[in-house]
């Protein structure tokens, strides 16, 4: 059984504020189609994409996996930012100033479109212009930000660097850099209206439609059903790519785990959006239901997917004890987590995927910062598709691919880990049987000598699968937090049941007979 902290706030399911907002649903794709642009993946990027080429006069289907929005963008933190952490002295060195600055107006020029489409449609998405700052809590950490208040002046960015205590903040920091004007949402209030934009232009949306393959001289996306979708051109926008086969996306993606909590408080909440410069990360920003209730979004403590070196509840219990400690938080309504994926030079791969044919197009590794990114990564792949220029098409051209020095010895590590992952979880050997399972407990235990991964549900029965992920066949790791098997290779998540949640992987895992474990059923 889950071991909860008797006095924690924490409700006993995760479940994301951003999701209480209703999303229109759409059926199954039970035939076989052909449309001018297949879209895969209901998220941001996929539904601003659809949209935008609907808009041109494109014949769009959109095809999602599990429910829209259900992915990275139903369980984000949605600030709309140039901000994106620590970044600009950093694409300085990697990437030179010119680009550098690019990457600051392409997502500038992202918040923008969102609000201006938002505008258009009279979409009332709960858009707030605040400031965003870094903050530091050490001596180190106020260096960082000296060397990044630099590059912004480098590169011409607004941006204001103060030294010492934030008086907002009710802890200690020694400094902060600010970002004005940039702003905060509701993605999925933004999101749902753009669905029914694109049906009415002409589009056509299925979900719980997983798309397992695509081939790429007929350009026809075979279907999880058996269906398919014969396209002109496809364009991946399902976070991690599911066909990363395709250009070796595995060996070019690391991915990382975070969470997010909601909560009420009767102190001050924070004004602007905050991020911290130190680990373990701190993400603050305000949120006001439609009652007109302030809560405060706590977010952090991230963690390589599948690979966490405490129970993944205690993430939660983290930002709890943080809550509780600043900001006397009384109640957490919600509370989820997400994960999202970093490039190898840390700027996202958008356009076409694969150099032997420019037909394919994706978008991904938006490293934790693609609300505005994933905006502008909408209009580069709408461009592409319309055969029109476009200002970002170089900076984010997933072809790019001139690894450095460093970004070998990063690849090189990248791959000896997974290796590593490969043998070590294979290798573990559990103690328990499924018989010792109590409700709401997951883990590896033994079944006729052989390891295999159970979860006893609610009503006592234990759900039994194989725990070799369907993707590359890492061994997986139980997510008590969420109730999954998580991959620490590529992130590929599953629930309980086996069913996928996350890709890569596209198929289900393995389940296996149950009927030696009933101890707890009535
Ligand atoms: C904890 C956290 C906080 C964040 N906070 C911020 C923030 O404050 N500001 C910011 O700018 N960014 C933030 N981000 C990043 C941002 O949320 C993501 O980059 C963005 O939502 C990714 O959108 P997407 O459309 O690529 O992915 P998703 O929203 O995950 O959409 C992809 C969709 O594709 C579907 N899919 C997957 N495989 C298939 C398949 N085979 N067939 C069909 N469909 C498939 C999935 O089910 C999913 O619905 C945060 C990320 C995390 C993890
Ligand atoms: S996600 Fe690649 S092996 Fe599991």
């Amino acid at each position: 059984m889950t071991d909860y902290k008797t006095n924690s706030l924490l409700p006993q399911f995760p479940h994301s504020y951003w999701l209480e907002h209703d999303v229109p649903r759409y059926p199954t794709l039970t035939e076989d189609m052909k449309t001018e642009v297949g879209v895969i993946g209901g998220g941001i990027i996929g539904i601003l994409t659809a949209y935008l080429l609907a808009k041109a006069g494109k014949q769009v289907t959109l095809i999602e996996a599990r429910e829209l929005l259900s992915g990275v963008t139903g369980n984000t933190t949605a600030k709309v930012t140039a901000q994106t952490s620590m970044i600009y002295n950093e694409l300085i060195s990697t990437f030179g100033e010119e680009k550098a600055r690019l990457y600051y107006e392409a997502n500038t020029e992202g918040m923008h479109s969102i609000e201006q489409i938002a505008k258009e449609l009279s979409i009332d998405c709960d858009w707030e212009t605040k400031d965003a700052s870094i903050y530091a809590s050490t001596a180190k950490g106020f260096k960082q930000l000296e060397k990044e208040s630099r590059a912004y002046e480098t590169l011409a960015i607004d941006g204001v660097l103060t030294n010492g205590q934030v008086n907002e903040l009710p802890f200690k920091t020694t400094g902060a850099l600010t970002m004005p004007d940039q702003a905060q949402f509701h993605p999925v209030k933004f999101l749902a209206p753009l669905l029914n934009e694109i049906e009415r232009l002409g589009g056509s949306i299925y979900e719980r439609t997983r798309a397992i393959k695509v081939c790429k001289g007929k350009m026809r996306v075979h279907l999880e059903n058996g269906f398919s979708l014969d396209c002109d051109k496809v364009v991946v926008a399902t976070h991690y790519p599911f066909n990363d086969f395709q250009g070796l996306y595995f060996s070019k993606l690391s991915i990382e785990r975070s969470y997010s909590l909601v909560a009420t408080t009767d102190a001050p909440l924070v004004n602007g959006m905050y991020i911290s410069a130190e680990s373990p990360s701190r993400s603050l920003r305000s949120v006001r239901n439609d009652k007109g209730e302030d809560f405060l979004l706590i977010g952090g403590d991230s963690h390589q997917t599948g690979k966490s070196s405490e129970p993944n509840q205690e993430h939660y219990q983290n930002l709890e004890d943080f809550g509780k400690r600043y900001f006397a938080i009384k109640d957490i309504p919600y509370h989820w987590s997400a994960q999202d994926m970093t490039t190898l030079d840390k700027v996202p791969y958008v356009g076409q995927m694969i150099r032997s044919t420019p037909n394919i197009l994706l978008a991904t590794g938006f490293n934790k910062w693609g609300m505005a990114m994933g905006a502008t990564a909408a209009k580069v792949l709408t461009d592409n598709v319309l055969n029109k220029s476009n200002a970002y098409a170089d900076l984010f051209d997933p072809l790019r691919n001139k690894l450095k020095a460093k970004d070998v010895q990063q690849f090189t590590w990248k791959n000896t880990s997974v290796g590593k992952d490969l043998v070590v979880t294979k290798a573990k050997r559990p103690t328990m049987t499924p018989d010792d399972l109590e409700p709401d407990q997951g883990g590896l235990v033994s079944v006729d000598g052989k390891k295999v991964g159970g979860y006893r549900d609610a009503s006592g029965h234990v759900h039994l699968v194989k725990t070799t992920c369907t993707h590359m066949g890492c061994g997986l790791n139980w997510n008590d937090a969420e109730r999954s098997w998580d991959c620490p290779c590529h992130g590929s998540r599953f629930t309980y049941a086996g069913e996928v949640i996350d890709g890569p992987a596209v198929k289900p895992l393995e389940k296996l007979d149950n009927s030696c474990a009933c101890k707890h059923q009535h």
